[in-house]
């Protein structure tokens, strides 16, 4: 007893927790890293909140998230139990990839995803082949506006859905297909029934869950996604042949079939739609949006733009599409995307974890199932790191030469044991379809508008709302 108060009292700092509220008032939940900043200030780089009653510690800066992640990988490997996705079949056996519980059914899952994505191509030739030929679908479709200003979101995400969708059901789709816009549209609301305060709410008092009618409120459309998917893998087990693997989704009923009866196992179909929408989610908001910044990064820095476009012509030239190995000799390029990376700052919080065992990082005491939260923004942009946290600055990964640098406060994907583990279809996606844009096409602003370099979060969603002004010209070389 005296041990545990002993540790309890080396627990990280934090805010007055209120009854019942805990300290919840202290967060916007719409953008909680700035919250987080600011609380850092007064309490440190390791502070704790409380959510209702759950206990959260919140680390920021990259010294704290790396002795978490990287030091103590395992101890904050696990991730929180969520509530608040049992109507689509999450439970605690059947859990999916990207919130699995830290055990078995999650390496089983991670392995197999890894392995499989390796057999179809994940870092090799076969899928540089077809993003690169999706780049050039992607360059079409933007060429037939003929140079009027347009939303290249759409356009973006579908690109870099087919390229996870083909991986995981086996067949991408026309950009103008129906059954393929009702998808993308479905997908990208179900993303957005995720932000906010009322998921955290159900997800602390699940019980507010089982009020009739309110999931299929709340959560309408994750629900349409996941009819949609089990519309796909329904097909799929039709047409399955044990002699033609052509996607994951194939390989898992493979393995389904596999599995002897009697046998614990993660291979199950109700696990197989859980995994398949993790994947599926995982792979098209992240490339996307950060295509997205990309463009819009070009619009506001025509100067750097213009050496990409110089770079580009050196290298790869207008008569041959990009490929992997360009990327070695194009170190101007290649720090424009992890620039487009880190100030992009596209998960600032990543996805929570949670401890797996008490532990202690940087002399604090943390329990066991204590939830934590990676500030991977304040990592991206920590001040004893960065150069210029702030600002658009390419030069955060070149060193005098002009050769590109790894930096080691670079976790766009996190690290550790939950790591991302599309990052090197992510790298591919972005590397290909970036340069094979910038081949192509010139961005513009369509107005000859003032572009206010704000750094406030203010000022990105402004910036971000300039989006659907890009024009887009046929690059006239100068
Ligand atoms: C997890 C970032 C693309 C699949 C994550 C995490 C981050 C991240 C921050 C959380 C890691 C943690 O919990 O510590 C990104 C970014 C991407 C990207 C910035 C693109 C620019 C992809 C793609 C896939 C993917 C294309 C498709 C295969 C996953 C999966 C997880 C994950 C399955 C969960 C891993 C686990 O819990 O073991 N990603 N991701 N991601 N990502 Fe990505």
């Amino acid at each position: 007893e005296y041990k545990r108060s002993r540790s309890w009292s080396r627990y990280p700092p934090g805010p007055t927790s209120l009854p019942f509220l805990g300290t919840i008032l202290q967060v916007n939940f719409y953008n909680p890293h700035l919250s987080f900043n600011q609380l850092s200030k007064k309490f440190g780089n390791v502070f704790s909140l409380q959510y209702f009653w759950t206990n959260v510690v919140v680390l920021n800066g990259y010294e704290a998230v790396k002795d978490a992640l990287v030091q103590k990988a395992e101890d904050f490997a696990d991730r929180p139990y969520f509530p608040r996705y049992e109507h689509l079949g999450y439970n605690k056996c059947c859990e999916g990839l990207i919130i699995s519980r830290y055990g078995p059914a999650w390496r089983e899952q991670r392995r197999f995803a890894l392995s499989t994505l390796k057999n179809f191509g994940m870092g090799k030739k076969s899928l540089e082949n077809q993003i690169s030929q999706e780049a050039g679908f992607l360059c079409s479709a933007f060429s037939c506006k003929e140079g009027h200003s347009f939303d290249p979101l759409f356009l973006i995400k579908k690109a870099v859905s087919n390229v996870i969708y083909s991986l995981t059901f086996g067949e991408r789709f026309d950009y103008d297909d129906e059954k393929f816009q009702r998808l993308v549209e479905i997908f990208q609301q179900a993303m957005k029934e995720e932000t906010g305060f009322l998921p955290q709410l159900l997800n602390e008092v699940p019980f507010l869950l089982r009020i009739p009618g309110v999931p299929q409120k709340v959560f309408q459309y994750q629900r349409a996604s996941m009819s949609l998917v089990d519309e796909i893998l329904n097909k799929h087990k039709e047409t399955w042949e044990s002699t033609h693997i052509k996607d994951f989704t194939d390989a898992f009923l493979q393995e389904v079939e596999k599995t002897k009866e009697g046998v614990e196992t993660s291979f199950t179909y109700e696990n197989l739609r859980l995994v398949a929408v993790d994947l599926f989610s995982a792979g098209t908001e992240t490339s996307t949006t950060t295509l997205c910044w990309a463009v819009l990064y070009m619009l506001l820095h025509p100067e750097v733009q213009r050496k990409v476009h110089e770079e580009i012509d050196k290298v790869i030239g207008r008569d041959r599409s990009p490929n992997m190995l360009d990327q070695a000799n194009m170190p101007y390029t290649n720090a424009v995307i992890h620039e487009i990376q880190r100030y992009g700052d596209i998960l600032p919080i990543g996805l929570p974890h949670m401890t797996y065992q008490d532990t202690e990082l940087q002399g604090f005491f943390i329990p066991k199932d204590t939830v934590i939260i990676t500030n991977l923004s304040s990592v991206l942009k920590d001040e004893t790191f960065w150069e210029k946290p702030h600002q658009f600055y390419p030069e955060h990964f070149l060193d005098a030469d002009g050769q590109f640098v790894k930096r080691e406060a670079f976790l766009p994907f996190s690290a550790g044991r939950r790591m991302c583990l599309g990052e090197q279809l992510a790298r591919m996606e972005l590397f290909l379809f970036f340069t094979s844009l910038l081949q192509c096409f010139t961005f513009q602003l369509n107005r000859q508008e003032n572009v206010i370099h704000d750094k406030s979060s203010e000022g990105k969603r402004k910036d971000k709302e300039r989006i659907d002004q890009v024009l887009c010209e046929s690059w006239i070389p100068g």
